[in-house]
């Protein structure tokens, strides 16, 4: 009896009609094609012959695609996984197969779904992925496609698309990508704008919609006005202290960065000082200026409203300001540089040669000499004069100045009115 089996089994594969049990092989037209559809499998089943060019694995109830799942079947052609319960695609479940010219993973759960399957897929044609759950595909995704005449990507969760996804397939003839909820924001735009323009057939364009903003739900992509959209800018203020305050030791300085773009851009601050390098996302501080992190209060209060300030200003706290404003469309940058002079110890001359500027006469501060191009962030500078009267080493309340007003007020103005000269 056994002897019959292994007599059967030399028999199977000398004449290669290896079959997993539950499918159907068979020859036709110079394809081997493997038929495994509506079997109830949970599994790829393993015993494939390696010249199966035609795999069909459909409406089965397989719950994922692990590495290596079609190792056995490398010269695979077309691969049908459509109506199974696949919710995640392993890296290199798919990459052995450098034949593949058609796949279908249609009507599955996929939300994980590992894109690098993808990059050594350069035989392939058409490529169904719709009724799944994507809700995100990387730029780069389709990078490696070149032969790609027809993708499906529709009744799917993507949001958005990043501009130039499409941009690698060079032979795309029929992209279908309705029936996504598409936020209508900036970062969309280039996509109507694209599909007005390439010769790729788009079907249903006109379910091709938004789902977001509220105001735009429903509305069709190609229908949507122009958005006022903008990159960044950003200008970096000093903001003076109001009139009548004393600049002690210890005193607030305020830095504003305005910034303008749409959709509203993200601020993020970026401080070095001598102590080291703080990164701050604005905001961390309530209208308040409590701190809306628990824990302490942070050293340099980031507003909502664009300002920072630094409570305590002193020699710790010289150095480069940077606010960095970013939206879906782009980024941009200012700088300041924050120096402290501590009159009557020749703090002025150090500033002076470090900044290329010279003690404006009789007043006590400084002239930044206009000739001097701005070359760098060094160059944009704020010099903050500590009053005499309050300093450590405080001299006679209004030496060297006029008037009535606090020594260090007047000195910060014309400092203010001199240096103010490279804001960008
Ligand atoms: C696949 O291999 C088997 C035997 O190894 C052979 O009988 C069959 O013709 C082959 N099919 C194709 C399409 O080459
Ligand atoms: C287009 O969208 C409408 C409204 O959601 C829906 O009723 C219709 O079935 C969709 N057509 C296709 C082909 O998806
Ligand atoms: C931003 O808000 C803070 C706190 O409310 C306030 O001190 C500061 O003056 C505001 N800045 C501007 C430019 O309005």
């Amino acid at each position: 009896m056994q002897k019959l089996c292994l007599l059967c089994w030399a028999v199977l594969l000398g004449l290669g009609q290896a079959c997993p049990e539950p499918c159907d092989c068979r020859e036709k037209y110079g394809f081997q094609i493997a038929d495994c559809a509506y079997r109830d499998l949970e599994a790829v089943p393993p015993g494939f012959p390696a010249n199966v060019t035609t795999l069909s694995l459909s409406a089965n109830r397989l719950p994922s695609l692990p590495e290596g799942a079609f190792w056995e079947v490398p010269l695979l052609q077309s691969l049908w996984l459509a109506h199974n319960e696949i919710r995640t695609v392993a890296a290199g479940a798919l990459a052995s197969l450098g034949h593949l010219k058609s796949l279908d993973l249609s009507h599955n759960l996929i939300s994980d779904f590992a894109w690098s399957n993808l990059h050594k897929l350069s035989a392939l044609q058409l490529l169904k992925m719709d009724s799944n759950e994507l809700t995100f595909i990387p730029q780069d995704a389709f990078r490696s496609l070149p032969a790609l005449r027809s993708l499906q990507l529709n009744h799917n969760r993507l949001h958005t698309l990043a501009e130039g996804t499409f941009a690698p397939l060079t032979a795309l003839s029929h992209l279908q990508i309705n029936n996504n909820p598409f936020e209508c924001t900036c970062g969309i735009m280039w996509f109507k704008t694209w599909a007005l323009t390439t010769a790729v057939s788009i079907p249903e364009q006109d379910n091709i919609t938004c789902t977001s903003p509220h105001v735009l739900k429903g509305t069709p992509l190609n229908r949507l006005l122009s958005l006022p959209c903008s990159a960044p800018l950003v200008q970096l203020t000093y903001q003076p202290s109001q009139d009548g305050a004393e600049l002690r030791p210890g005193f607030v300085l305020a830095l504003h960065c305005h910034v303008e773009g749409q959709p509203v851009p993200q601020l993020h601050w970026h401080i070095q000082t001598p102590g080291g390098t703080v990164e701050i996302t604005s905001p961390n501080v309530g209208a308040d200026g409590h701190a809306l992190a628990a824990g302490s209060q942070p050293r340099f209060q980031a507003f909502a409203n664009g300002s920072l300030l630094i409570p305590d200003f002193g020699k710790l706290e010289e150095g480069t300001y940077s606010c960095l404003a970013t939206n879906e469309l782009g980024s941009a940058e200012s700088s300041v540089n924050v120096a402290l002079a501590t009159p009557g110890k020749g703090g002025e001359d150090v500033l002076g040669s470090r900044f290329h500027g010279k003690a404006a006469e009789g007043k006590g501060c400084y002239v930044v000499d206009n000739e001097v191009q701005p070359s760098g962030p060094e160059d944009n500078v704020v010099i903050i004069y500590l009053s005499r009267t309050g300093g450590p080493e405080a001299a006679a309340a209004g030496e060297g100045v006029s008037g009535q007003q606090p020594p260090g007020l007047l000195l910060l103005g014309q400092s203010l009115l001199f240096l103010f000269f490279t804001f960008f």
